[in-house]
């Protein structure tokens, strides 16, 4: 602290007495005066505080509240609480080594320069190769786009396709930044209720009810966040069929299509004909647990894909090049990391879904893929979001609400099991004790 300042008082405007003044111009509301010690030295100020105008559509974005609750679960941790955290959505494992070695190598070999906005070709060629080998269509280089995360694309492709008015199918529950997006855009969110009884894989008729003349995009996730579903092939493909020849786009979210527990994922994208309408989001966070590395991709049509990287020149430029450069690695290396976590995610879902069947009010089915187990509460006769929050509060388990996943999440808690089998046990334990005490 600058001295000559008194203690709890901070340098700059803090330090400065409000004179309430009006300054007269729109949007000005006050002027901070007075006199301010700076290493000994005083100094005259006069602050304008100018009010914070946001843009209108700034009104209708989202949030992922599972970053929220992850700061109010480490604001009790600071106050030395002990917390279970099953909030966010990461795996728990480290990025297999080959992986890291590759990005050090890469940033000692110099990849450390502006790429192309689409992606180094070599990854982009990569991609497609993977691409057209585990969705069974033939992918070309200029139909990929390297973005950092899968989130992007969302964002690209809703700012890229959806007008005011434009309608949007999404599930419900399902990934918030979907719906902050589309009302981003100016389209409208067109839910599609996701239902327990139906372990949460879409209802196709009632999808194919939803579209009228003005339904603009699609979306499909599965593996399903937060509720594990899975879309079978036969829904899929009747999905397409409801579709049929309209111009309507697919954005398929198959960020957790290498952690499916049971049989092979199926992509819209394989379905005949609709390859042109399809955007795939893919990419490198879930399955080799690269989260905080940002790097994922879309498939698309070569004249979408340009408008996508117009829209990345705008915004990021490129993706960091390393991290492009370890992610060919992690394509093209050994791929056992990710069997042995998909594994391990369904070995503690086993057990997570075990133990919480055993708790009063509670139930849960098995995920078919992912690492979310999303249970009922409705037996505890209490809501999502004040269960959630007293569970943090009062048990030390941090999980998230099923509203924070749309309003067909009430009646839910979503569980991540990406934490070690012991916690995981402890939390079970944790949530029982609470029940006993308060359900
Ligand atoms: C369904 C779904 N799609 C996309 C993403 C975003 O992934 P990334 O971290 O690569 O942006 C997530 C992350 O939680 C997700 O759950």
């Amino acid at each position: 602290m600058p001295s000559g300042l008194r203690a709890g008082q901070l340098p700059g405007r803090l330090g400065l007495r409000r004179t309430g003044q009006k300054t007269g111009v729109p949007g000005e509301r006050f002027v901070l005066a007075g006199v301010v010690k700076h290493g000994g030295i005083a100094m005259a100020a006069q602050v304008a505080q100018h009010e914070l105008i946001l843009s209108r559509r700034m009104a209708r974005l989202g949030t992922e509240t599972a970053f929220e609750v992850l700061s109010k679960a480490k604001a009790l941790e600071r106050k030395g609480r002990n917390i279970v955290h099953l909030e966010i959505g990461e795996p728990d494992f480290s990025t297999p080594p080959h992986i890291v070695e590759a990005a050090v190598d890469a940033l000692r070999g110099g990849w450390t320069h502006y790429g192309p906005s689409a992606g180094l070709p070599e990854l982009r060629d990569a991609i497609a190769n993977y691409v057209s080998r585990t969705r069974g269509v033939v992918v070309q280089p200029d139909e990929v786009v390297v973005v950092p995360g899968g989130k992007p694309i969302m964002f690209y492709a809703m700012l890229a396709l959806v007008d005011e008015g434009d309608e949007v199918i999404y599930p419900n529950p399902g990934f918030p930044i979907y719906e902050s997006m589309i009302r981003y855009a100016g389209g409208t969110p067109v839910p599609i209720p996701l239902r327990e009884e139906r372990d949460f894989a879409m209802d196709v008729d009632e999808m194919a009810s939803l579209i009228t003349p003005s339904t603009k995009l699609i979306i499909l996730n599965s593996p399903q966040n937060p509720t594990g579903g899975v879309l079978a092939r036969a829904d899929i493909e009747r999905a397409a069929a409801a579709i049929g020849d309209r111009n309507i786009l697919v954005l398929t979210d198959e960020i957790y299509s290498r952690l499916q527990f049971e049989g092979k994922p199926f992509s819209i994208m394989s379905v005949p004909g609709m390859k042109e309408r399809t955007i795939l989001l893919d990419g490198f966070s879930k399955t080799y647990a690269m989260t905080g590395w940002r790097i994922g991709y879309g498939v698309m049509r070569a004249d979408l894909a340009a408008q996508i990287t117009r829209l990345m020149t705008n915004s990021n430029s490129c993706t960091a090049s390393f991290t492009q450069r370890a992610a060919l690695a992690a394509l093209n290396g050994d791929q056992s990391a990710v069997d042995t976590m998909r594994l391990e995610f369904e070995r503690r879902s086993r057990a997570f879904v075990a133990g919480l069947n055993r708790i009063r009010g509670f139930s849960a089915r098995m995920p078919k893929g992912a690492f979310y187990v999303f249970a009922n509460i409705t037996g505890t006769g209490w809501a999502s979001k004040p269960l959630a929050d007293a569970l943090l509060e009062e048990a030390g388990v941090a999980a998230l609400s099923g509203t924070a996943f749309g309003t067909y999440g009430e009646g839910y808690l979503r569980f991540s099991v990406a934490n070690s089998m012991e916690n995981l046990m402890e939390a079970l334990a944790r949530i029982d004790a609470w029940v006993g005490a308060h359900v």
